[in-house]
């Protein structure tokens, strides 16, 4: 099978984080921060390791301000239900996944007020699209990184100042860039950052988690047992117990530390310059085929590596289906959960078909899945 959907699951793995997994399972199988026995203190370990780890990788100060979640989509639900109030105005982009979408139109119907900047029929948004949009005055400005409909990336590094500026929190999503891109929450001026621990970070699924800058309250939404002040009916102020209550996946923890290890060994650098080449590759080739067509930013151009195409006359989900049944291709096709990203591209009715190689693609598969697209436009 040639694996090119590593914008939804990242696979495979590292070896070492299915030995991780293996290993926490048989050897550190108590809950952690609940018990001082053996098992209980290497489930913990586990779990203190994990967070150390990420927040190297992100440019997180304080490991504490870092709470571990089921994937990104939780993290935002935390991050936007706890932060904002009727009354609040939010800036956001037509580019967000439905992670943002559908939480920010619950969040409209109380009475949060969205500006939703337009982005160019490649996905992309400018720093003055932003200034402008924050020029009226905004609570908090919630963008993702990248999207995983056409891998525009937002351009993030000029937004922060701009947010700080208008007083805005920076709310990023960062589901399709946290451990490939590079992110430094302190130097980018992001707030609040959520990320999916089994993308880019090589995790297992069932993890991710949400940095909040120390001095943000965020309201809960789960309450619970957190190993802590457990004598008291009250959940602790103090992150990351306040977001965090009941017993951690602690296995997927340990394979999300060793995915970050792996990163972290290998160089993000070498992991983005490899997908690059990768992605450019396929841009270049499937530009070459008659009757496909290409969205989002061209090769070379400031993007992650998500491929969006469609072929004349076919119906994307199909042909997603097709390159899996003979092909052996795995892919993505239809609307990626993004359905406002596809009305800015023009491809809601359509959706397009998705590639997005890994660190672990070779050149072979992605010539092989070139052909297969060649031979499926030309029947
Ligand atoms: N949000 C993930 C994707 O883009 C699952 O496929």
């Amino acid at each position: 099978m040639i694996y090119l959907d590593n914008a939804a699951t990242s696979w495979p793995k590292p070896e070492a984080v299915y030995a991780a997994v293996d290993d926490c399972l048989r050897n550190c199988g108590g809950s952690p921060g609940r018990g001082g026995h053996r098992l209980a203190r290497a489930a913990s370990q586990i779990v203190f390791d994990a967070r150390e780890e990420v927040a190297v990788l992100l440019g997180i100060r304080n490991s504490s301000s870092l709470i571990f979640a089921y994937n990104a989509t939780d993290a935002l639900n935390m991050a936007l239900f706890g932060l904002l109030k009727p009354g609040d105005k939010v800036v956001t982009t037509s580019m967000e996944h439905n992670a943002v979408t559908r939480t920010l139109r619950v969040l409209e119907r109380q009475g949060v007020a969205l500006r939703v900047i337009q982005a160019d029929e490649r996905g992309q948004t400018t720093r003055e699209d932003f200034r402008a949009a924050l020029a009226q005055g905004a609570t908090a400005v919630v963008v993702g990184h990248g999207s995983n409909v056409t891998g525009a990336l937002a351009p993030l590094a000029e937004i922060g100042p701009l947010a700080a500026e208008a007083g805005a929190i920076l709310i990023v999503d960062a589901a399709q860039t946290a451990g490939v891109e590079d992110i430094d929450v302190a130097a980018m001026g992001i707030d609040v950052l959520a990320f999916s621990g089994h993308k880019g970070l090589l995790g297992p699924q069932g993890t991710g988690g949400l940095y909040v800058r120390d001095d943000l309250s965020v309201t809960p939404l789960r309450f619970g047992g957190t190993g802590s002040q457990s004598e008291s009916d009250a959940q602790p102020v103090f992150y990351p117990d306040r977001l965090e209550s009941g017993t951690a996946n602690t296995p997927g923890l340990a394979g999300l530390l060793a995915g970050v290890r792996f990163i972290r060994e290998t160089g993000p650098a070498v992991i983005r310059n490899r997908e690059r080449e990768l992605t450019d590759l396929l841009l270049e080739g499937l530009s070459r085929i008659p009757g496909v067509t290409l969205y989002g930013p061209a090769a070379g151009e400031n993007r992650t590596a998500v491929v969006s195409f469609t072929v004349r006359g076919r119906d994307s989900g199909e042909t997603a289906s097709q390159l899996d049944r003979e092909y052996g291709i795995a892919c993505r096709g239809g609307l990626h959960c993004a359905p406002w990203a596809h009305r800015t591209i023009g491809t809601l009715r359509t959706g397009t078909v998705r590639f997005s190689p890994g660190y672990y693609t070779t050149r072979q598969e992605i010539d092989a899945a070139l052909l297969a697209v060649k031979e499926i436009a030309g029947r």
